[in-house]
């Protein structure tokens, strides 16, 4: 079987006519025309008022935690079955990330669980949309209006999904996206800070920019420190053709996630993410656990019968109780986290490009559902 890769970037739009453009007019910087489009498109995608590229995911959240005013002190309640750039954007502003385990069918922050954890430091919460399914917002709506908290959520993996109808990028006070290779949409590396409030869509375009006063002729006095997160012009090009295919790139990505769920049906001791009925859950990664007493074999023996079929899979992310870099910056890593130990211990990604045809994702079922 040839390699399969576990993601792969599907650019099969105007990307290279873009970027073309890009290099024959020498606007290759921050400054050329496509960044202003690419930004204008995504926000209408996303249905909000403002978007500002900028050149990674982390760092978004980083803008988005720093517009909102995030600083030492601090604490930003964030989910402990994340990926790790959700818990480094937090230390970036000196604060404190607070853990939540994870939701059993959801994988996302356990929204029962958010309350016990706000003390009077808490200023934030930051609900991440696991593999693509948006998290139970109203619960964290509520939270945030008790205790007069905003919410920058983490959409770096859910492009286009949505809760009870409304897309991502309108469910918190400001929501950041990323574009790395892997992501439903992709600059290769890229992102964008989404919000409808023009206040912090100017705190962002400032410090986005080394805190270039937005207003007056650029006479190099810096009022405040800023940051260089500033995306290119070509990473830009490459997003606009993504966002101009947006639906269709999601719709593959669910298309791959509902093949593998009609190919693994009956298959005993897997599992997959559980999606609410009131989300539309754009499936970035495939995700599944093994039970290795109803499966018969543990996760690790199957990744690796699949490597010997040339499928390439990634193992779940490492909860944030787990990381000696956030024990290290002074992170409270005590208590037990027992959602997100399962998912760790037993959790996979299966190849989940958004090229990848119905025939290849049933050769992997088969090979899965024959090791049992
Ligand atoms: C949940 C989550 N947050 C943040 C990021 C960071 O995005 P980037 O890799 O573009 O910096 C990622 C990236 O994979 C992610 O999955």
């Amino acid at each position: 079987m040839e390699f399969i890769p576990v993601c792969e970037p599907f650019l099969n739009g105007n990307e290279l006519d873009y970027v073309n453009d890009c290099i024959k007019t020498g606007w290759i910087s921050s400054a050329g025309k496509y960044v202003k489009a690419f930004e204008e498109s995504f926000a209408s995608y996303c249905g909000t008022k403002y978007a500002v590229g900028v050149c990674n995911g982390t760092v978004a959240l980083h803008l988005a935690l720093s517009a909102l005013d995030i600083k030492k002190g601090d604490e930003v309640i964030i989910p402990n079955f994340t990926m790790i750039a959700s818990a480094f954007a937090v230390c970036y502003t000196g604060a404190t990330p607070v853990f939540v385990d994870a939701d059993s069918e959801t994988w996302n922050i356990n929204v029962k669980k958010i309350e016990e954890k706000i003390s009077d430091k808490t200023k934030a919460i930051m609900p991440v949309s696991i593999f693509g399914h948006p998290c139970d917002m109203e619960q964290i709506w509520a939270l945030a209006k008790k205790y007069n908290l905003k919410i920058i959520e983490d959409a770096a993996e859910s492009h286009g999904a949505e809760y009870k109808g409304q897309k991502t990028g309108n469910l918190a006070d400001i929501t950041a996206f990323s574009f790395f290779a892997n992501k439903n949409l992709t600059t290769g590396e890229g992102g964008m800070v989404v919000t409808n409030d023009e206040t912090l869509y100017k705190k962002c375009l400032y410090f986005k920019n080394v805190c270039f006063s937005l207003e007056a002729p650029r006479n190099y006095i810096h009022n405040d420190i800023g940051f260089n997160y500033r995306i290119s012009n070509i990473h830009s090009a490459i997003g606009l053709a993504q966002v101009e295919k947006a639906n269709e790139y999601r719709d593959l990505r669910i298309r791959n996630a509902n093949l593998y769920r009609k190919y693994l049906e009956g298959v005993s001791g897997v599992s997959f993410q559980k999606t609410r009925y009131d989300v539309l859950n754009v499936h970035w990664m495939n995700g599944i656990l093994i039970n290795p007493q109803t499966y018969g074999k543990t996760r690790d023996q199957l990744i690796v019968k699949l490597k010997s079929n040339n499928i390439d899979t990634r193992l779940f992310f490492v909860g944030m109780n787990e990381q000696p870099a956030l024990a290290k910056y002074g992170c409270n890593i005590s208590g037990n986290y027992p959602v997100t130990k399962i998912l760790t211990e037993n959790g996979f990604y299966l190849p989940s490009g958004s090229n990848l045809s119905e025939k290849t994702i049933q050769n992997i079922c088969d090979i899965i559902r024959n090791f049992q």
